[in-house]
């Protein structure tokens, strides 16, 4: 007999940190695939773990053969910035590695019987804003607007939501005896992330972060877009309660597979105000990249979450202000004293 277990992708990235020790404390066993090993004291916290890649098929029918796994987890991706440097072995990853989890998550479903809970996160990057006042115009953009992203991850991931409702409601629907419903794919569009207990590496939101983590450590930062740019953000801790939220929601409620979610959306000026408030000596500088400000600026400024708001009951815990003097600056903090 298999053992009923959550499979978690990406599993040492920003996300996988904090959705683990989430899933061990309620007591899930889980199985996780990274293409470095676990951190010490996430691997203590998962009955196995697989170092490869997941664009590996081999891999997953191992673990396919080996753990009755009812819910996925899908976050292995390579980010926006460092998808542009390397756009095949982006959309290898984000696309081909999704589309093996999808099947993977299928033939799971077949063999035990149940549908497979399917939780994917997209991005504020599935948008594409022609230009900036555009962007100032659009005012909250909902899911179905502005779906022209300009860069290699955004489009993968507009894509794998595609693919995601399509193994969901519409797999093999030619076939003699259509499938029964296997993948429960979905899917949350986040905004830029900020965790008090790691740094991103590869995005392009990853100013806001690393001008809070530069501060903490004494260290000089030098933003690389402009005061005045404004896009989504949302504490760490919310982006965790609203997978493990989606992800127990009986699918009834849902009308729709992808929602977007927000929180708050502060300036980079915003956010450095906050952070010399928290941090007196920091030592913040600006040196605009344009070409990374424009893939900012592709991205809206605000976004329109009542779709999972009305349908789940999404409702972040943190504003601007909560995220900063509830969570970010004492478990920084903590962290760095
Ligand atoms: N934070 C991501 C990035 O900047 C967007 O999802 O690439």
């Amino acid at each position: 007999m298999r053992a009923s277990s959550v499979l978690v992708t990406g599993a040492n990235g920003e996300i996988g940190h904090g959705l683990i020790a989430r899933l061990a404390a309620l007591g899930r066993p889980i199985v996780t695939i990274d293409v470095a090993p676990l951190e010490p004291d996430l691997a203590r916290l998962v009955r196995r773990e697989f170092t490869g890649s997941i664009t590996d098929r081999g891999l997953l029918e191992r673990i396919l053969a080996e753990f009755e796994i009812d819910r996925v987890f899908h976050l292995a991706a390579l980010l926006s910035t460092r998808a542009e440097f390397t756009p095949i072995a982006a959309h290898d990853v984000n696309v081909g590695g999704t589309l093996n989890l999808l099947e993977f998550a299928h033939h799971e479903g077949q063999s035990h019987g149940r549908p497979v809970v399917f939780l994917y996160p997209s991005s504020v990057a599935a948008y594409g804003l022609p230009d900036l006042d555009t962007k100032t115009r659009a005012k909250r953009v909902r899911e179905d607007e502005w779906n022209t992203p300009i860069t290699m991850y955004g489009c993968n991931k507009l894509y794998c939501e595609h693919l995601g409702r399509y193994y969901a409601h519409h797999y093999k629907q030619l076939a003699a005896d259509p499938a029964a419903r296997r993948v429960d794919f979905r899917c949350v569009r986040f905004p830029g992330l900020i965790s008090a207990l790691t740094v991103p590496s590869g995005g392009t939101s990853d100013y806001a972060p690393e001008m809070i983590h530069a501060a903490a450590r004494g260290e000089p930062y030098t933003c690389f877009v402009r005061p005045d740019t404004r896009i989504p953000f949302m504490a760490m801790p919310d982006a965790i309660d609203a997978l493990l939220t989606l992800a127990s929601v009986p699918c009834e409620r849902l009308t729709r597979t992808a929602y977007n979610l927000a929180a708050f959306s502060p300036t980079a000026a915003e956010i450095c105000n906050v952070v010399q408030k928290a941090f007196p000596a920091a030592s913040i500088s600006w040196d605009v990249d344009s070409k990374r400000q424009r893939i900012i600026d592709s991205w809206p400024a605000e976004v329109d979450d009542n779709a999972a708001r009305r349908d789940w009951g999404f409702a972040p815990r943190y504003d601007f202000a909560g995220a900063f003097d509830d969570y970010l600056i004492p478990t920084i903090k903590e962290r760095y004293s």
